[in-house]
């Protein structure tokens, strides 16, 4: 399988480190050799190579932080634009792990269009396209009979989306709850051992939980997006940032923590996601709750449903390694359904 991946950060890295690290287990389990022939970035350079690039190098030009210090070799293309890249390098799927844009899922949603117009399937990490245009995106890899894949959207490698979309296929999901938001777990969990927001946003922020800027996981708007992707996939309806009721954990208090704990609760910041639509807020759940129990930076989700009642995921909802095995999964899934 021939991959050109976009977006060599934190998780395109990781998505590079498995395919390294496993190739030998990779190729005798699965018989799975992925390649990867084109990589670009917003401003380290686009290589492609139609006999693939390697992953060492690609590793070390990364490491000193551009790809023109990947080695000159017979037959490389250097600095294409990325849509151009996309379109004409002969990857049989696209990586798309560039930054996030809730607002109009660009330029992601571009890349991706311009890949399913010249045949490649499409997998990400990015939430911005599926969030914006699951639907529209959906129509378009159907009609190209190709696959539009996205596990890594919500839960990183935790699979949430499989869970739903296979795992459960038969049984009908009325509502979907979940924890997608590590930083603000882990700040409500540091918060119900004593220590107030402030601090507890602080160490996040130490622990490379949270951003510089915490707004969009701290007002709850990270978690939204991840509640509209499930929404899409699990019930194809197609909800916006502005339809949603979201209220992030700004406001509480150690008074409002321990008034919880002293009534046998929790508060949790839940997304919750019916057919009907969708909220973020901070709520109280009794301790034998099974989302009370997740504490930290560990995201989990319940889907009701009808034959089976509740159903809890738990796992990890972030991380280089944890997200580019979401990635690998997809692509895996694509080895055993080439279509
Ligand atoms: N990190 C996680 O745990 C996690 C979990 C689930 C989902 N995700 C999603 O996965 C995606 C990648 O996350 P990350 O943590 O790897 O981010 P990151 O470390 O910030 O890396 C982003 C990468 O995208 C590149 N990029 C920026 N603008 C671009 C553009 N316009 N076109 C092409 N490439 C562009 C950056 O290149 P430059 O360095 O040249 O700017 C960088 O290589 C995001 O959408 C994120 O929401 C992340």
């Amino acid at each position: 399988m021939k991959i050109a991946l976009i977006g060599l950060g934190s998780v395109g890295q990781g998505l590079l480190q498995i395919l390294k690290d496993k190739a030998a287990y990779l190729e005798e389990t699965y018989n799975f050799k992925p390649e990867i022939v084109a990589v670009g970035t917003a401003s380290k350079g686009t290589l492609y190579h139609p006999d693939g690039l390697d992953i060492d190098d690609l590793l070390k030009a990364l490491e000193a932080r551009h790809l023109r210090h990947y080695p000159d070799v017979y037959g490389l293309t250097r600095n294409w634009d990325i849509p151009f890249l996309i379109h004409e390098c002969n990857a049989d799927v696209l990586v798309e792990c560039s930054p996030t844009n809730l607002q109009d899922g660009q330029p992601a949603l571009s890349y991706c269009q311009v890949a399913l117009n010249s045949g490649k399937h499409v997998v990400m990490a990015n939430k911005g396209p599926i969030a914006v245009a699951y639907s529209d995106l959906r129509a378009q890899a159907k009609n190209a009979g190709k696959h539009l894949l996205f596990e890594g959207t919500v839960m990183a490698g935790t699979p949430s989306i499989r869970l739903a979309m296979q795992a459960l296929a038969g049984c009908e999901i009325t509502e979907a709850r979940g924890i997608f938001n590590g930083t603000t777990n882990y700040i409500l969990t540091q918060m119900e051992g004593g220590m107030s927001y402030a601090d507890a946003l602080v160490r996040a922020q130490q622990l490379g939980y949270a951003e510089t800027d915490p707004s969009a996981d701290v007002e709850g708007w990270d978690a939204a997006g991840k509640g509209i992707i499930l929404a899409a996939a699990l019930f194809n309806k197609r909800f916006t940032l502005s339809e949603m009721s979201v209220q992030g954990i700004t406001h509480l208090t150690a008074a409002d923590i321990k008034a919880a704990s002293e009534a046998g609760e929790r508060w949790k910041l839940i997304v919750k996601i019916t057919p009907e639509g969708g909220s973020v807020k901070p709520t109280r759940l009794p301790m034998n709750h099974p989302l009370a129990g997740v504490g930290g930076s560990t995201n989990a989700v319940t889907y009701t449903t009808d034959l089976l009642g509740e159903v809890t995921l738990v796992g990890p909802g972030a991380g280089r390694i944890q997200t580019g095995f979401a990635l690998l999964s997809d692509l895996l899934e694509i080895a055993r359904n080439p279509y």
